[in-house]
């Protein structure tokens, strides 16, 4: 029987909404679509919408936020995994502003500036903000009607996961009848998700655009689609076999992404490819391409991976990993959005949920290396992932995915094994010691649950308990209990009443481990001595602080300053012979020392060689350790050892700003970071006095500072001064990533 198809048209939405939707140039509802619409999720039914990439979740998602704002039942909430997919969905819907749907991010170093959250209709948080959100009692969660959670088949990592799961469940908890719009992979267990949040389930295979996948040995991919295999051969003209099947699809003017295993690989192979790309990109492009690598590149402080970058990018490819700082990142996707690069070379980062053009997704490694694991083969549902990101309804007319087999039976492995297979089920991972202790003390602090019957019934509204059963995790929850009242986080009153203390709210609101803020109190409270080294290393041994790896090369360094420092140390080296443990505080101990160089002012590119990391990761050890000082401060003074919090205040300034303590001033002044603060102080400017006395024109003299910045100083010290160079944007210094640092260590106060 033929079904009867809704049409855009024929939705139950105000009339202003489908003309807006027509005029972005989409016209009818993909199939999919149109079976979610049917289930009655515009009346407030909850959905769960597993169908493949690309097949058009986020409109669904859109329509039924609009109808439920529209409708009045509430602010909608969007949550995504990555900040890099908050950023894409942010400019996107910011086009419903012309309908008075206003739309707010808050994600960390991302935030949306002017509107604030408690205003906005839609408001787009990663999960971890949507929980600090919650932990804070954020006045208008309690305005949610409806919440989307993107790519919720993530419950399934082990890291994210939990939060997830157990946002969702809070989120139900707190409040009544709120609608929740699942948005997921094809995963082989959907209806479990469905049973979970007591929604319909939309389960599909259809794709708007199609996707080949298919297998590369030998100068020939097999490809399947739709269970039919077709051979397409490949030119072999080049020395490189990787570079021929890139050029095959540039050759046809489409654009490729190839996945790698590690960010060493993603540069690797940009820079292997490079020097077949040229004849592939037009006069025009190479010059906008140029003008970004030279923004990129150009500084003779520039750290070695950017000028690297820049090269790359002047030949038309570009490497993106999660060590780019996020201007690099931003410049490499929006390049490659607008086919002026033509190759990105990526980590699996790049794998959820965004669109980019690329007809041809190449994934030349299945396997991956993780020091704890050993190597591996990916999963199939992570493979999906990737492959799903060619072919892209707003960009091309057909995808490919391509593995890459060196022989026969590889061959006959990947097409068995990925090209063919369904993609896994997913389970809940909460069942950790870590997860529910921190998701525990985070729901006592908030006072959500006040005893055990009532944290049982939190725990029952997650999906594990939907698919264990509940003794499985009652043993978890016992002893993280135990865990919180041992260490005075938590006390239990008359009939089993639960209170958070002092300390264990605050280390609730500050997004703290439980175990960080016990080792915060214990530590600080047990010394009245500190030393720069002592503390940095402390912050670092926390679980919140991530950390950089020693290699096999530098173990040994590492030893002899670990011999050097270990008087300073305010954690003792693990005595067992537990090569872990003691790997861990090696790394723990290079991540202290790279944060020294930090505040000791060395440069970017020294300290990226130096470490060999990235700026990208420089950034995030930097804001993970300022935040984590702010935190020990906070614990030292709820729990009366005030002693050290005017060291701490000072290392956060510095961490904040990377400097020493002499130029704290300086850098207080907006355009002026570590690099013009450093220079003023080497011109005997050393505060702000002497830059009141100092005459404009000699301070623009000054290198680095020029007239703009100078009367930028002299208006923020009173002075009445018209900028006459409005136009021309400041100097790249790295003061604009001060100001990222600054939006994510904003405060929610107790
Ligand atoms: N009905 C439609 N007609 C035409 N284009 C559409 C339609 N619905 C969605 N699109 C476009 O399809 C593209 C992919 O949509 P979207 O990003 O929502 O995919 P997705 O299902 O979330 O995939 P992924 O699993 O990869 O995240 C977008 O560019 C979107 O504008
Ligand atoms: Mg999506």
């Amino acid at each position: 029987m033929e079904r009867k198809s809704i049409q855009l048209e024929e939705l139950d939405i105000n009339r202003r909404i489908i003309t807006h939707i027509q005029a972005q140039g989409i016209s009818d509802l993909f199939p999919p679509q149109e079976s979610a619409f049917k289930t009655g999720v515009l009346e407030g039914k909850n959905l769960v919408l597993a169908i493949p990439t690309s097949s058009g979740k986020t409109l669904v998602a859109e329509i039924c936020m609009l109808k439920a704002i529209l409708d009045g039942r509430g602010k909608a909430l969007f949550l995504v995994p990555l900040k890099s997919l908050a950023r894409e969905k942010y400019t996107d819907f910011k086009k419903y502003e012309s309908l008075g749907i206003t739309t707010a991010m808050s994600v960390g170093d991302y935030d949306s500036p002017g509107r604030s959250l408690q205003d906005a209709d839609i408001v787009i948080v990663t999960t971890e903000r949507a929980d600090s959100l919650i932990r804070h009692k954020t006045e208008w969660i309690n305005n949610i009607g409806i919440v989307i959670a993107d790519e919720i088949h993530l419950i399934n990592d082990t890291k994210r996961g939990p939060t997830l799961e157990m946002v969702l469940a809070k989120l139900t908890q707190i409040v009544k009848d709120i609608q929740i719009v699942a948005l997921s992979a094809t995963i082989s267990n959907a209806n479990a998700i469905s049973d979970w949040l007591r929604a319909e389930l939309v389960k599909d295979t259809w794709r708007p655009v199609p996707l080949s996948e298919g297998v590369y040995l030998d100068g020939s991919i097999s490809f399947y689609k739709d269970g039919r295999k077709k051979s397409q051969k490949i030119k072999r003209t080049r020395k490189d076999e990787l570079a021929d099947i890139v050029c095959d699809t540039l050759e046809e003017n489409g654009q490729v992404l190839v996945f790698v295993s590690s960010r060493r690989s993603t540069v690797a192979v940009a820079k292997k490819l490079a020097p077949y790309l040229r004849r592939y990109i037009s006069n025009n492009a190479m010059q906008q391409l140029s003008k970004g690598a030279i923004r990129i590149g150009k500084t003779p402080s520039a750290p070695e991976a950017s000028k690297i970058l820049a090269r790359l990018l002047a030949n038309g490819v570009a490497f993106h990993h999660a060590g780019l700082d996020n201007q690099e990142r931003t410049l490499v996707e929006d390049y490659f959005k607008n086919n002026l690069l033509k190759v990105i070379v990526a980590t699996p980062t790049l794998a959820a949920g965004v669109n980019l053009p690329s007809r041809r997704v190449i994934i030349r490694d299945y396997r991956r290396y993780e020091p704890e694991r050993g190597s591996y083969s990916i999963p199939i549902l992570e493979y999906k992932q990737m492959a799903g990101r060619a072919g892209r309804p707003k960009y091309d007319k057909y995808g490919e995915a391509v593995l890459v087999a060196r022989t026969e039976p590889e061959h006959d492995f990947l097409i068995d094994n990925y090209t063919l297979s369904e993609p896994e089920e997913i389970t809940s991972k909460l069942a950790s010691p870590h997860a529910v202790r921190v998701h525990l003390l985070a729901s006592i602090a908030a006072e959500m649950t006040k005893d055990r019957k009532e944290i049982d019934a939190l725990i029952a509204g997650t999906f594990f308990s939907y698919q264990f059963d509940h003794w499985e995790i009652s043993h978890h929850v016992s002893s993280a209990l135990g865990f919180l009242e041992e260490g005075r986080l938590i006390e239990t009153g008359a009939n089993g009443v639960y209170t958070a203390t002092p300390l264990g709210k605050r280390a609730s609101q500050l997004y703290i481990d439980p175990y960080t803020a016990i080792l915060f109190r214990d530590v600080l409270s047990g010394t009245e001595n500190h030393s720069m080294m002592g503390v940095l290393h402390l912050l670092c041994h926390t679980p919140d602080q991530p950390l950089t790896y020693v290699t096999r090369s530098e173990v040994e360094e590492y030893e002899v300053l670990l011999d050097d420092y270990i008087e300073k140390l305010m954690i003792e080296p693990p005595i067992e012979e537990s090569p872990h443990a003691y790997s861990d505080f090696l790394a723990q101990l290079k991540t202290a020392f790279l944060l020294h160089d930090w505040i000791s002012e060395k440069t970017e590119k020294e300290i990226t060689e130096k470490f060999n990391v990235g700026m990208g990761d420089v950034h995030r050890f930097v804001q993970s350790a300022e935040w984590l000082t702010y935190a020990a401060a906070e614990i030292s003074r709820i729990s009366n050892s005030t002693i050290h919090l005017p060291f701490l205040h000072n290392l956060r300034s510095r961490l904040r700003y990377g400097v020493r303590s002499d130029i704290l001033e300086l850098v207080s002044l907006k355009g002026v970071g570590r690099v013009r603060g450093r220079m003023l102080h080497n011109h005997n400017l050393v505060g702000l006095p002497d830059l009141y006395k100092v005459p404009i024109d000699e301070l623009a003299r000054i290198p680095t500072i020029g007239t703009s910045i100078a009367e930028s100083i002299k208006k923020q010290l009173g002075f009445d001064i018209k900028l006459t160079n409005t136009e021309t944007k400041d100097p790249v210094d790295d003061d604009d990533d001060i100001d990222l640092m600054q939006t994510l260590l904003e405060d929610f106060g107790t």
